[in-house]
C-alpha cells in the first residue's frame, strides 16, 4: 500500500508522521518513509537546487520540471521497489503538491502539471491521500523558515489550499480530508482511523 500526506505549510504534517510512525513503531507495523523532493541521493541533489532561496531566476516551468524529475528517480529507485516487496509506503507530499504548488499556486494548470508528471510517476498513484486540511490563515505557522517556496505571498498559499480542495472533489475518494484538532494527539487518531477503515493499516 502507499500513503502520501499533503496539506499546506504551517499545518503539522510533521508531527503527524513522526505520530504516525510511532504508532506503526508500537504496534509493530513496518513502512518505508520518504519525502519529497528528495530521498534519493539524486533526488536530494534536485531538491537543494528547487529551493536554493538564490535561484530567483527559476522559471515555473523549470520547477515543475525539476519537482517531476524528483519524482520520476524516486518512483524508480524506492516506491515501486518497496510496493513490490509488499511493504508499506508513506510519503510527505507526492504529485498532489505538485498539482496544488504548480498547477494552482503558480497557475500553470491542474492539466498540464497532471501530463507533465504521468510518465514521472508511471501508474504509481497513492491508494491514500490524507489531506491535513488547515487554511494557510489559520495555520499554526508561528515561524517562518526560509527556503525559496516558503517566501511566497499570502495569496499564493490561498490559491495552494483552495487548489488541494478542488482536487479532492475530483480524486473520487482518494484524497481524505482530515481537519486537525487543537490537540495533535486527536489529530493523529482521526488519521489513523481513517487509515485503518481504508485497511491501509491495522
Ligand atoms: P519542505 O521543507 O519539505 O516543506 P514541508 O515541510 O511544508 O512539506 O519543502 C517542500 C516545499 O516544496 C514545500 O513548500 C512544498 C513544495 N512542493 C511543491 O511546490 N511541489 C511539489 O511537487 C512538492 C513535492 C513540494
Amino acid at each position: 500500500m502507499f500513503v502520501s500526506f499533503e496539506g499546506c505549510e504551517g499545518v503539522g504534517k510533521s508531527t503527524q508522521l513522526r505520530l504516525l510512525k510511532e504508532y506503526l513503531d508500537k504496534t509493530g507495523q513496518r513502512a518505508v518513509y520518504i519525502r519529497e523532493p528528495g530521498s534519493t541521493e539524486i533526488s536530494e541533489q534536485i531538491r537543494r537546487v528547487i529551493l536554493d532561496p538564490k535561484n530567483t531566476a527559476m522559471r515555473d516551468m523549470t520547477e515543475a520540471l525539476l519537482y517531476a524529475a524528483s519524482r520520476a528517480q524516486l518512483v524508480r529507485e524506492v516506491i515501486k521497489p518497496a510496493l513490490a516487496r509488499g511493504e508499506l509506503v508513506v510519503c510527505d507530499r507526492y504529485v498532489d503538491s505538485s498539482v496544488a504548488y504548480q498547477g494552482y499556486g503558480r497557475e500553470m494548470g491542474a492539466e498540464l502539471i497532471k501530463q507533465i508528471n504521468a510518465p514521472a510517476i508511471d501508474g504509481c498513484m497513492p491508494d491514500m491521500t490524507v489531506f491535513i486540511d488547515l487554511n494557510p490563515e489559520n495555520s499554526w505557522r508561528g515561524y517562518r523558515t526560509s527556503d525559496r517556496l516558503e517566501q511566497e505571498s499570502n495569496e499564493f498559499f490561498d490559491k495552494v489550499y483552495n487548489g488541494f480542495i478542488n482536487e479532492i472533489e475530483a480524486s473520487n475518494g482518494r484524497i481524505v480530508a482530515i481537519k486537525p484538532d487543537f490537540d495533535k494527539n486527536i489529530t493523529s487518531q482521526k488519521i489513523i482511523s481513517a487509515m485503518r477503515d481504508r485497511g491501509i493499516i491495522r
